[in-house]
This record gives structure tokens, sequence and C-alpha cells, in this order.
């Protein structure tokens, strides 16, 4: 079956008319270039997507519902600086770190990872950063903190209002504090060899690239370690299709789109997109499935 037959085709033909809408933007401003020497990380050796796709086709509902809003949107705004990442709750030693600071708790990696979003599509971005432990290892987790919770930045001035984007703002996600401390996810800074662009989630995001697309959060700017599991925007704004744990698995079927495949943006054509079974963990289940022996991922999606 392809994707085109599973999708609603109200749904398919409204995402191919934004992809074509983005196409047509010019390419962004340059950001800054940021080196991260050679590649630590690249599952598969795929393809990678292009830049002008990745920083033109994108979510983030605070600067536009649409596909190719947030590279229209996204530039008019000025992210606070120094932007400062506040990092509390059940840590030995809570802490405001700055983007300089936290540039240098640990070397710049370049890591190429698949990116699925929940909607049916998928990227291979060159992502800038390091592993997310090495920030947490700064604030020292006590014993009881067994989940993380990720805020990003809110700007009623420019940025959409929860009732005209259809979610609650904040933005806020949740891991598990072993799904935080696994190597794979990543405290990402950049990409293609620069910084973020305002609409990847500048200056600081997550990447987290066994789970949908949805987890990798934008533009963080305040991390709470907690004993309780926290609630996360999509799981509360429809909870039947979105769950907290969100990793790629073909075989929890989501309400409204497919998740037995994918299309990978910028291969195919108009007419034959290049459409691929989707993996369970999205292909990284060598790295990640240990943690979660034992578990029903149908019941936990
Ligand atoms: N973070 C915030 N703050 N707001 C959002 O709307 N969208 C998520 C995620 N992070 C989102 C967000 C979704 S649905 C996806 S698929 C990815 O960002 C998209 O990342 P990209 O645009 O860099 O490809």
């Amino acid at each position: 079956m392809r994707y085109s037959d599973v999708t609603p085709k109200e749904i398919y033909l409204n995402r191919r008319r934004f992809l074509t809408a983005a196409l047509a933007l010019p390419i962004p401003a340059a950001a800054a270039t940021l080196n991260a020497g050679k590649t630590a990380f690249n599952a598969g050796g795929e393809k990678i997507t292009s830049q002008k796709i990745v920083t033109t086709y994108n979510n983030f509902y605070e600067f536009g519902t649409g596909k190719d809003e947030p590279a229209q949107n996204a530039p008019k705004w000025k992210p606070i600086s120094p932007w400062t990442v506040r990092i509390e709750g059940e840590v030995a030693q809570p802490k405001t770190l700055d983007v300089d600071q936290i540039l240098k708790l640990a070397p710049l990696q370049e890591r190429i990872y698949r990116h699925r979003c929940v909607e049916g599509w998928s990227i291979v971005v060159p992502w800038i950063g390091f592993p997310l432990s090495a920030l947490l290892k700064q604030v020292q987790p006590t014993g009881k903190a067994k989940f993380v919770a990720f805020e990003s930045v809110y700007d009623p001035n420019i940025m959409l209002s929860p009732r005209k984007a259809g979610i609650q703002f904040p933005y806020v996600e949740g891991l598990r504090l072993d799904e935080a401390m696994h190597p794979l996810a990543l405290l990402t800074v950049g990409m293609y060899g620069e910084t973020l662009l305002n609409q990847n989630g500048a200056p600081i995001r997550l990447v987290i690239p066994w789970k949908y697309g949805f987890k990798s959060i934008k533009s963080v700017v305040r991390i709470r370690l907690l004993e309780k599991q926290p609630p996360t925007t999509w799981s509360t704004s429809w909870p039947a299709a979105y769950g907290f744990y969100s990793n790629v698995n073909p075989d929890h079927e989501h309400p409204r789109f497919s998740q037995r495949d994918e299309e990978r943006l910028g291969e195919g054509t108009l007419l034959k997109p290049k459409v691929i079974p989707t993996r369970m963990f999205n292909g990284y289940g060598d790295q990640v499935a240990k943690l979660y022996a034992g578990m029903n991922l149908d019941r936990n999606y």
C-alpha cells in the first residue's frame, strides 16, 4: 500500500501544496557557521535531505500551523540574547546556563539522523550538538528524578495564541530520565554546518531520533527533573492519538495518519513520491530497544 492510498486525500493534497509553496520561497538567510569536526554518527548512510526543504517545510505551531509559515514568520522573531536555559527540580545543583556556557560543556558533533514526523513524512538531517546527558550531568539529578520535562519559549507578542494554534503554549515535552541520558538523545544547536535558523528551533532544541518529530522540542528555555511523568503538549491535546512515549512504531496506528510507511521528502517526484516502509524505533532499535525491555509498546504508545 502506498502512503497516498492510506492518507485522506484532502490531507495528502494539502501537504503537497504546502511543500510546493515552501519550495518556492527564497533560500533562507544564512545562519552563522558552526564547526563540528567530522561526522560522529550516520545511521544507514542515507541521502541527506536538502537544506532548503529542512528549513522551509516545518512544524513550529508558535509561528503558524501551515508547513511554510514558520519559515515566513520565525525570521521576524529575535530570540532573547543571551538566551538562558534554567535546569531545576530534583537536582543537587540547579543552574541557569546561557548558550555560550552550554557550548563549553562538550565538543560539538555532527550527527546525521533520520527524522520521522507522525504526519507521514521523513527527512535526513546533519544536526550539530552533543548528548543531552552532558547537560543533565551538570546539575546532578537526585535519586528521586525519574523524568525530564522540557519547555519552549513563548512570546505572545510575536507567536500565535493557543486558540489560533489549537494547542497549549508554552509547548512542553518530556522523556523518562534513562531515555534523556541515552547517547542518541541530542542537545542540538545547529544543522548543515550552521547555527539553527529560528524556524528549526534556535538557539537550542532537542532531537530524539527514535521518536516522532514532535518529541524534538524547539527553542528550549526550561528543563525540570521530576519524580512523576510530566504532561506533554500533544498528548494533552489528543490523548487517544498521542502518548507520552511516541516511539516510532509501524505496529501502532494513529487515528489520522498511517504509520506503516513514510514519504522521504525531496526524493521522489510530485507524481511519484518516494515512499519507504517505516521502521520500529525509526531504525534505531539496535541502540534503544533495551530501554523498553518488557514493556507493551502498543499500550505505552
Ligand atoms: N517545538 C515547538 N516548540 N513547537 C512545535 O510546534 N513541532 C514539533 C517539533 N518541535 C514543534 C516543536 C514537530 S510536530 C516536529 S515534526 C518537529 O519539531 C519539526 O522539526 P523541524 O521543523 O526542524 O523539521
